[in-house]
């Protein structure tokens, strides 16, 4: 062996703990804080208990986080004076209070078991996958070893993100843009089977629609009516919000796209779903095979879970979720 072959051994021996940390494992805090998964998920299941909204909160905070930026807690982070009100706002208005709630529940717990070792990435990625099967939805596998950002981007937040009234096109490219398939997409916004949304969201829908219509004609006129009953006064209270599938609005069932065929899609963006070629036949298929739609979900959510994650040097593990160390 000559001299240099004996040196590149050497090194790649010696870099090759960073090369390992640098993935997420299934086991990776079996040594460190084997007591994680049970704390989370009791933390989960007392929450959830406590106020039957979190599951929901959670799960759009996770997606939230992980779509922009990747899962790297960052939407947790309120250091940014200049971003606080919008973020306080925010919680105020959509409730994900909750979701922000139980995740300082856990890293509290966490903090206490076994100090400075569980990143607030991974307490989010393993939270919402728990009360996604305390409210009946599928289980997946969840690796770790995720580290916390150190960046926050709420700037680039708006383009990366999609909003109920953009075209179809424009959200299928935003998730494309991720790696994520029609069919992807389509299983992951069944999230939209628990939940709430507030009117403000759809209420160009209920409300001088068009000339011919006060409501959008793609919803049923029945569900129309409900819903500018309910939203009458969304101007003057703000919070006003709907379930987001109104028939099992807390369980995690297919019933999102069985509400689609029926034109009781809540958000234009979801009702869009069931109007284009693109997405119909995958709509109908998830809502007659609910294995179908989990199996789907559980897929989709495993690739979610790891978007853009940063490991080894490329973070932290922060103090407090709410703070940059
Ligand atoms: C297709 C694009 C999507 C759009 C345009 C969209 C938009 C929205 C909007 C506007 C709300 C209501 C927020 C509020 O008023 O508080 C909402 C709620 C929600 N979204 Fe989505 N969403 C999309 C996809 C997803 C995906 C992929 C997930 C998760 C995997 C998700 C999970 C949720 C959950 C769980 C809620 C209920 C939140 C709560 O009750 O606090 N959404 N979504
Ligand atoms: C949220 O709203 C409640 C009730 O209106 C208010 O007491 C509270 O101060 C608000 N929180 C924030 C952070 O704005
Ligand atoms: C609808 O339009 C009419 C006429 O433009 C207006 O008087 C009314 O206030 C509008 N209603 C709502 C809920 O915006
Ligand atoms: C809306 O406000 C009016 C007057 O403030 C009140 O009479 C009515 O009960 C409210 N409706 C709902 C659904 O909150
Ligand atoms: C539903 O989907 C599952 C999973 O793909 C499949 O095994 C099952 O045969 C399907 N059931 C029906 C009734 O098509």
């Amino acid at each position: 062996m000559t001299f240099r072959s004996l040196l590149l051994l050497f090194l790649c021996l010696a870099l090759l703990p960073f090369i390992v940390q640098s993935q997420l494992t299934a086991d990776y805090y079996q040594k460190s804080c084997p007591k994680f998964s049970d704390i989370v998920k009791e933390t989960a299941t007392k929450k959830q208990q406590l106020s039957p909204t979190s599951a929901a909160a959670a799960l759009r905070l996770f997606f939230n986080d992980c779509l922009v930026n990747g899962c790297d807690a960052s939407i947790l982070v309120t250091s940014n004076f200049y971003n606080v009100a919008e973020r306080d706002a925010d919680i105020n208005l959509s409730l994900p209070g909750d979701g922000f709630d139980v995740v300082t529940r856990a890293k509290n717990a966490l903090e206490l078991e076994c100090p400075g070792v569980v990143s607030c990435a991974d307490i989010l990625a393993a939270t919402a996958r728990d009360l996604i099967v305390i409210v009946g939805g599928p289980y997946y596998e969840v690796l770790f070893g995720r580290k916390d950002g150190t960046i926050s981007t709420k700037e680039n937040t708006d383009k990366e993100f999609p909003l109920p009234r953009m075209p179809l096109s424009q959200i299928i490219s935003i998730f494309s843009a991720k790696g994520f398939s029609v069919q992807e997409m389509v299983a992951l916004t069944g999230a939209h089977t628990i939940g709430l949304s507030h009117c403000k969201e759809f209420s160009d829908r209920l409300f001088n629609f068009s000339k011919t219509s006060d409501y959008d004609p793609a919803y049923n006129s029945e569900f129309a009516k409900g819903l500018r009953k309910l939203c009458a006064n969304y101007t003057k209270d703000p919070s006003m919000s709907a379930f987001n599938d109104v028939i099992t609005p807390g369980k995690f069932d297919n019933m999102y796209y069985k509400n689609l065929q029926r034109k009781m899609g809540l958000l234009a963006s979801d009702s869009a779903l069931v109007a284009d070629k693109r997405t119909k036949p995958i709509v109908d298929m998830y809502a007659a095979n609910q294995t179908l739609f989990f199996n789907d979900f559980a897929h989709a959510m495993q690739k979610l879970s790891v978007l853009n994650v940063k490991t080894g040097n490329e973070g932290e593990v922060r103090n407090r979720c709410d703070s940059f160390n």
